[in-house]
């Protein structure tokens, strides 16, 4: 899979990427990140990216030119790709989202700054909008991280052991159970004794009712969509 981000701060992506788990992917060509600079796109000497709204307002808004220049660069090596825009207007991204978007071959991810964006942006390049949680950051920079550490965890070969991807959270619709490793007593706190009995299936039921314990605590809404879900599949 190939990520292209579009950005006025490509070292914010590039320095975040060179680490653990990611930057192995990117050294196993598990995944291939391109990482564009904006800037580069700009036509006039000052590099101006922005400019002052039409109709006045607080800030600024990024400008079309230098977008839609970045666009046509990518088309004329490939055309078929996702496009995407990271804003706290998009749609908010969840489990569900992040697994179908693994399926893509090839996505651009437009990292917005500044009061907003050119609406002829929006309009005209790109497919899908997305949020990463009802607050507002600086910039689509660590929104655009968010989606692509996200992203790469699903691609074969990414994550050491595939099991740790099917036994956690939101694959199953309820979050972790307790993980627990040496030493059995720390500061007097014990290992739960199931953990240590050997008898697998105990573990197992032990676990489903810790994860179902957390959830219900804690994130009651997945059991109501899971029951919902339920309803549906038994009409
Ligand atoms: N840009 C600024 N805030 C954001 C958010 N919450 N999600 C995605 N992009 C953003």
């Amino acid at each position: 899979m190939k990520i292209t981000v579009l950005t006025l701060f490509p070292e914010m992506i590039n320095q975040s990427l060179g680490h653990s788990i990611i930057s192995k992917a990117l050294a196993k060509d598990l995944l291939e990140v391109e990482v564009l600079d904006l800037r580069d796109f700009t036509t006039d000497k000052h590099h101006t990216a922005d400019d002052s709204p039409f109709g006045g307002g607080a800030g600024m808004v990024m400008k079309p030119e230098p977008i839609f220049r970045a666009f046509d660069y990518l088309k004329v090596q490939n055309k078929n790709f996702r496009s995407i825009f990271m804003t706290p207007q998009g749609i908010v991204l969840d489990h569900q989202h992040v697994v179908r978007l693994v399926e893509e071959d090839h996505i651009v991810i437009l990292c917005g700054h500044y009061e907003g964006i050119d609406e002829r942006v929006r309009e005209q390049l790109i497919d899908e909008e997305i949020s990463i949680g009802d607050y507002v950051l600086t910039g689509g920079e660590l929104p655009a991280l968010v989606l692509i550490d996200a992203v790469a965890r699903f691609i074969p070969g990414v994550l050491g052991n595939n099991a740790s991807l099917d036994s956690e959270s939101f694959t199953n619709e309820l979050l972790d159970y307790p993980q627990y490793t040496r030493p059995r007593v720390f500061r007097g706190l014990e290992v739960p004794p199931v953990l240590l009995s050997g008898n697998h299936q105990q573990i197992a039921a032990w676990r489903s009712e810790q994860a179902l314990k957390r959830t219900k605590a804690v994130r009651p809404d997945l059991l109501e969509s899971k029951n919902i879900k339920y309803l549906r599949k038994g009409e």
